[in-house]
């Protein structure tokens, strides 16, 4: 079994440039199978959930390239609308498949996604769309199947700013017959980058970002080259990573505005931050303070840098309060960080994070890919070595996330247990 070896006690110096963002990748890539003809897309990170949905596209009959961070997209020839269910298990964001077979096709075949447990993660509101957009769904024995002649244009309005149905939706609705109006859309940077790309294949959307998302259905969309936007969550980890440890990072290709709620929580805490075009440095004050935080949807405090910022927190001097409210269980780290000498109470979706002076290093296990890289960072901090299990989580969403950290002078290595 494969682990990560870590040796805390050395802080994090350098600067280091943050790859493509999965969260932007993996939907522009599912986006590619409304595109007749060839999609270059670049800086495309090495990531096992990005492996899958290759492996996804090439089983629906697109041909699927890569050349180091390229990845060449010709889905042309695309005929199967029935997404594998053994590939459709190994990650939820195969459920982003289901807008663009159903607005190109006219039907689609997916099974209930899976991924991190980190909560039911229902998909009902990607479904209420779909049915929004004039879509008859039927949910059978696990499969979800949707069918429409051609997508309707319509207003919709989600109950809850989902990333993956706003995502989900704006895909469906390039290639509907009239206008689409979402409402309460996700604001997150990711939907920016999928706009632009479906934009730049001929597509028309407007106001990606907003909470209000137009869209006004095409025909057809074309080939186009598209440059994945910087992953603002690695860049935010190897951020509180060199904070926690007492270093100072420079993070290249990343927009400071993408972390605003971050690097607001940094300064409150102690940490120096400055922040150029695209670049971002922290500073460690060493001796930081207990801040309070609740997650909410961009431009709130990101849900997926809650469990990294709190194994920071764990030896902030005084208490912390930290407030869950995007995912219902989003604690699964917790109980990790306590086996290396963290106080932490948990009541529902509050954590209450006692400073201590010191974590130590212990034998851990993953449950999910943030969880995992809270425990890394948590190894970095603490006294003696930590060993951490279940990096097919981390791999997930982190590249090389030994060899990213050990440039930057953390004493860190992957081991057979
Ligand atoms: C995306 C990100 C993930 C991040 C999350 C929130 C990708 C590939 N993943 O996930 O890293 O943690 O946004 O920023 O971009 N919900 C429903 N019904 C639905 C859809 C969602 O109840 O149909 C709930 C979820 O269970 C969750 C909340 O809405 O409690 C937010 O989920 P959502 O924004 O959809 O997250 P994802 O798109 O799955």
């Amino acid at each position: 079994m494969d682990a990560l070896a870590i040796t805390g006690g050395s802080s994090l110096f350098g600067e280091t440039r943050i790859y493509g963002a999965k969260n932007a990748a993996l939907p522009i890539l599912a986006a590619t199978v409304m595109v007749e003809g060839t999609c270059v897309i670049d800086d495309v990170p090495h990531l096992e959930d990005v492996r899958v949905m290759a492996e996804i596209l090439r089983a629906l009959g697109a041909t699927v390239e890569r050349s180091g961070l390229q990845v060449t997209v010709d889905s042309t020839n695309i005929r199967l609308t029935n997404v594998p269910a053994d590939l459709m298990q190994r990650m939820r964001s195969s459920i982003f498949l289901m807008g663009p077979l159903l607005a190109r096709f006219g039907e689609v075949r997916v099974s209930k996604p899976g991924g991190c447990v980190i909560g039911q993660r229902p998909v009902d509101y990607h479904l209420t769309g779909m049915r929004a957009l004039g879509a008859a769904v039927e949910e059978k024995h696990g499969y979800i199947r949707c069918t429409a002649r051609r997508l309707q244009g319509t207003t919709v309005t989600l109950d809850f700013p989902s990333v993956g149905a706003t995502e989900n939706l704006i895909m469906a609705a390039a290639l509907a017959d009239g206008v689409t109006v979402i409402e309460n859309a996700a604001r997150e940077p990711e939907i920016i980058d999928l706009a632009n790309f479906l934009k730049s294949c001929g597509a028309l959307i407007e106001g990606a970002g907003e909470t209000m998302i137009q869209v006004t259905g095409v025909h057809h969309l074309t080939g186009t080259q598209h440059r994945i936007m910087g992953d603002r969550i690695v860049a935010g980890t190897v951020l509180i990573a060199a904070a926690a440890t007492g270093g100072r990072v420079t993070v290249e290709n990343v927009s400071p505005a993408h972390l605003g709620s971050l690097l607001a929580k940094m300064r409150e805490s102690g940490m120096r931050v400055e922040t150029g075009r695209d670049i971002i440095t922290v500073e460690s004050s060493r001796a930081w303070q207990s801040v309070d935080l609740r997650t909410e949807p961009f431009p709130g405090f990101p849900t997926d840098l809650q469990a990294p910022f709190m194994a920071m927190l764990t030896t902030a001097q005084g208490t912390s309060l930290v407030r869950e409210n995007v995912f219902e269980a989003r604690f699964k780290h917790v109980n990790e960080l306590t086996r290396m000498g963290a106080d932490i109470s948990v009541d529902l979706r509050t954590a209450v994070i006692r400073g201590v002076d010191k974590l130590s290093g212990a034998r851990v296990e993953c449950s999910d890919l943030r969880g995992g890289a809270a425990l890394v960072i948590a190894g970095l901090m603490a006294d003696g070595v930590t060993h951490v299990e279940g990096l097919h989580h981390i791999d997930r969403g982190y590249q090389s996330i030994e060899m990213h950290l050990r440039d930057l002078g953390a004493d860190i290595e992957r081991v057979q247990l």
